[in-house]
């Protein structure tokens, strides 16, 4: 496993749209593994392959509770209710968090790591960071969604 470089702000990869994974080989379940290595070694509760520079439609989501990482391969949005107004944040926008209305619930679909297709409803924050990833996948960045007048700069202390 490998800690993957972080694509940042101003990167025009982040704004394109990725590419279904059509077959899940060694190369794939290598770059899930580097994913969710970058993901823990910067704390991040998601992280879209788009972000470590690969085009391709997966997904990782940690919320570091008892259910450990979840891979989303060619996820899709089957269902969003309601709406809830959160905190967030990127790893590719360091020290930078808003105020964002996110689904306050989701059903969304998904290929894991085995090839299963699995349905996963969700609330709260992992609604949130599915539909935040989600949007990764098509180019869409947090930033530009949030609440005008709420983004604010905080430095973090990384201990890893
Ligand atoms: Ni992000």
């Amino acid at each position: 496993m490998a800690i993957r470089n972080l694509r940042y702000e101003g990167d025009e990869i982040l704004k394109k749209k990725s590419r279904e994974v059509e077959i899940i080989d060694e190369k794939i379940q290598t770059l899930i593994d580097d994913m969710i290595e970058t993901m823990h070694k910067y704390n991040g509760v998601g992280l879209a392959a788009v972000q470590v520079g690969i085009l391709k439609r997966i997904v990782v989501i940690d919320l570091y509770d008892d259910k450990g990482p979840i891979v989303l391969i060619n996820p899709v949005m089957i269902k969003t209710k309601g709406e809830q107004e959160v905190e967030e944040g990127c790893l590719s926008f360091p020290n930078q968090f808003a105020k964002i209305k996110r689904p306050a619930e989701v059903v969304a679909e998904y290929t894991d790591r085995k090839g299963n297709r699995v349905r996963v409803k969700a609330k709260e924050l992992l609604a949130q960071a599915i539909s935040h990833e989600l949007d990764h996948l098509e180019g869409e960045l947090f930033i530009d969604k949030i609440i005008p007048g709420t983004l604010e700069y905080i430095e973090q202390e990384n201990e890893n």
